[in-house]
């Protein structure tokens, strides 16, 4: 009569999935905990921000001249910096570069220089009287079509 027989606890293992889910969970925590911790790995938000900081700024410090030579002679990235410039340069230099009230005269003679890297300081950073910059706004490929088209303004 009383062969009938009741789940006991020891034949009750846990599933082997959850147990590894369990333990992988145990393991990401503490790893987890362990990376994020100043005072074991040295991590810090502040840290981390500064190093983004600076890979920012690494990218407005770029290779210019490098960089350029992709861009001229290409019609199509010359085309889109002209389009750029009527957009955000002509309202003080004029689409064709000649400067007016506002903005200088982009073709002729340039006061901090027509090197690849001055043009790109000129336009990212700005100049004190009344260039902004623009690195926030166009970023660097965008600043380097905005220069492959002024260049063509200058031959
Ligand atoms: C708000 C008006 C304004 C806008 C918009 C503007 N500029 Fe200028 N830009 C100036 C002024 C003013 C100067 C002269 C700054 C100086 O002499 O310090 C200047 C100077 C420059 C220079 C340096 C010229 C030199 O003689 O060395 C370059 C290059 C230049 N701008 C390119 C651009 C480009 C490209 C854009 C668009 C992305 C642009 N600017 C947008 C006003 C402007």
């Amino acid at each position: 009569m009383s062969e009938q027989e009741y789940p006991r606890e020891s034949k009750n293992k846990v599933p082997k999935g959850m147990a590894a889910f369990f333990i992988a969970s145990i393991i990401f925590v503490v790893v987890y905990v362990v990376r994020f911790t100043p005072a074991i790995t040295g991590w810090s938000y502040y840290t981390g921000f500064e190093e983004s900081m600076k890979e920012e700024q690494a990218k407005v410090s770029i290779d210019a001249a490098g960089e350029l030579e992709k861009f001229r002679g290409n019609i199509e990235a010359i085309d889109e910096g002209k389009k750029l410039f009527a957009a955000s340069c002509a309202t003080c230099h004029k689409e064709d570069g000649t400067g007016g009230s506002v903005g200088s005269d982009l073709t002729g003679d340039l006061v901090f220089g027509d090197s690849p890297e001055e043009l790109y300081e000129s336009i990212a950073e700005g100049r004190e009287e009344g260039m902004p910059s623009f690195k926030k706004q166009l970023r660097s490929t965008k600043i380097l079509k905005v220069i492959a088209f002024v260049e063509t303004l200058r031959n």
